[in-house]
């Protein structure tokens, strides 16, 4: 847990979700101060207008919940597509006294709100990301709402402020402090009016050239929302996989963990259509890709879950037959393995005796070091120069 330091002298302690003690990495960043310093500067109403009618405060893509946490007195709606920014906010509420309904936490999925007077946007990894949720706001958003944006220098790219420009209105952004910047941008009813049609989600047809399990596949519509994992292709990483997927036994119940548009699950399903399958990703709209992508192409008698979750800790002790993985090596922009290693101990405890969970990744990352560890055994069912597929089984 840190302490991050208001502007104005109080402050609050934060903690990334879920927490992990030798994990250093803070919970807020240069950018989310200097966005709290600015509304402080600029003297920004943040609060409703005694009839209603102004005040609604909206913040997008707050990654631990730092800023909804700092302006929670304000009573901010939260936009997130992820849950575990979600659980953290909630978390960050209660370690600082905070109500939990103090701050409303609303997914990348659920409907906007209707109207939005501030708009504070942290700058998302994914472009896609960005523009679906700009989109979805945008008739919301009018001439007097007032929209700042933030990020890390790094993350802040021309395309960002193009975005931002098609979408809203003119845009500028502010000299970089402690590597950081803002956006400013003003919104124009000329540009809101003549905005884009919202591109997403999109999909795609499955690649006919994929062999084993990838030919069930073959020619079937992929849906992708936005800012999920290869969004607008297979993965090479995947693909690898579907090559040398397991068949599941008829009745066995599969877990697709980190599901993306959950194409390791349809092809286990389209396998075995006696198996029942989980799919389970901690992205609202990975898990909202793979239950389209699934109902688009599974026979319907397939009994199938879509759970959004971290990992597989909310799975029930030895239940699960077989765990496909496709770990993530990053979180935000910091490379990890925290979450993998997480990933696989949940896997462990989700198996029955017998159970196997089969991973792939990219060769360097030695994920088999730590299967051995966690399983006490792991074999390399294949290789290539850049991937290898890992089988571990629960003794
Ligand atoms: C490398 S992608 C694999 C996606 C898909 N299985 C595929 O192979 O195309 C890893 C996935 O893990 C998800 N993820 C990341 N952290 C997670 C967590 N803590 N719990 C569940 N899923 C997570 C990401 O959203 C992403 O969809």
């Amino acid at each position: 847990m840190n302490h991050f330091a208001l502007p104005g002298g109080a402050g609050i302690d934060l903690a990334r979700f879920p927490v992990d003690a030798r994990d250093r990495l803070r919970a807020w960043d240069a950018s989310d101060d200097y966005l709290l310093q600015h509304l402080a500067d600029a003297e920004v109403a943040l609060d409703r207008s005694p009839d209603g009618s102004a005040g609604s405060l909206v913040i997008l893509g707050d990654r631990w919940g730092a800023l909804a946490t700092a302006l929670s007195a304000h009573a901010p709606v939260q936009i997130t597509d992820s849950w575990l920014a979600q659980r953290a906010t909630a978390a960050n509420l209660a370690r600082n006294g905070r109500p939990a309904d103090a701050v409303r936490l609303l997914s990348s999925r659920d409907r906007p709100p209707a109207r939005v007077d501030v708009l504070l946007v942290r700058v998302p990894k994914s472009l896609a990301l960005l523009e679906d949720q700009l989109l979805r706001l945008a008739p919301a958003v009018h001439p007097g709402t007032v929209v700042v944006g933030t990020g890390m220098v790094t993350e802040i790219h021309t395309s960002t402020l193009e975005l931002f420009e098609r979408v809203l209105g003119p845009t500028r952004t502010s000299l970089a402090r402690r590597k950081a910047r803002l956006i400013f941008c003003t919104p124009d009813p000329d540009v809101l009016a003549a905005r884009p049609a919202n591109p997403w989600p999109q999909q795609y047809p499955f690649p006919s050239d994929v062999p084993g399990a990838g030919a069930l596949l073959a020619g079937r519509t992929v849906t992708n929302h936005a800012g999920i994992f290869s969004a607008e292709r297979l993965d090479i990483g995947t693909r690898f996989f579907l090559e040398h997927l397991p068949t599941p036994a008829d009745g066995h119940h599969v877990v697709d963990l980190g599901c993306g548009n959950g194409v390791l699950g349809l092809a286990a399903a389209l396998a075995a259509p006696g198996a029942e399958l989980t799919f389970l990703d901690e992205s609202f709209g990975a898990v909202a890709s793979a239950e389209q992508t699934f109902r688009a192409n599974a026979d319907p008698a397939t009994k199938a879950h879509f759970t959004v979750a971290d990992g597989a800790s909310g799975l029930a002790p030895g239940s699960v037959d077989l765990v496909l993985n496709n770990p993530p090596f990053h979180s935000y922009q910091a490379a990890t393995d925290a979450t993998a290693h997480r990933m696989f101990a949940d896997a462990k405890r989700a198996l029955r005796q017998g159970g196997e969970l089969w991973v792939v990744g990219n060769r360097h990352l030695g994920y088999h070091v730590r299967l051995d560890r966690v399983f006490g055994n792991c074999r390399t069912v294949v290789g290539n120069p850049k991937f290898v597929v890992l089988r571990a089984v629960k003794r």
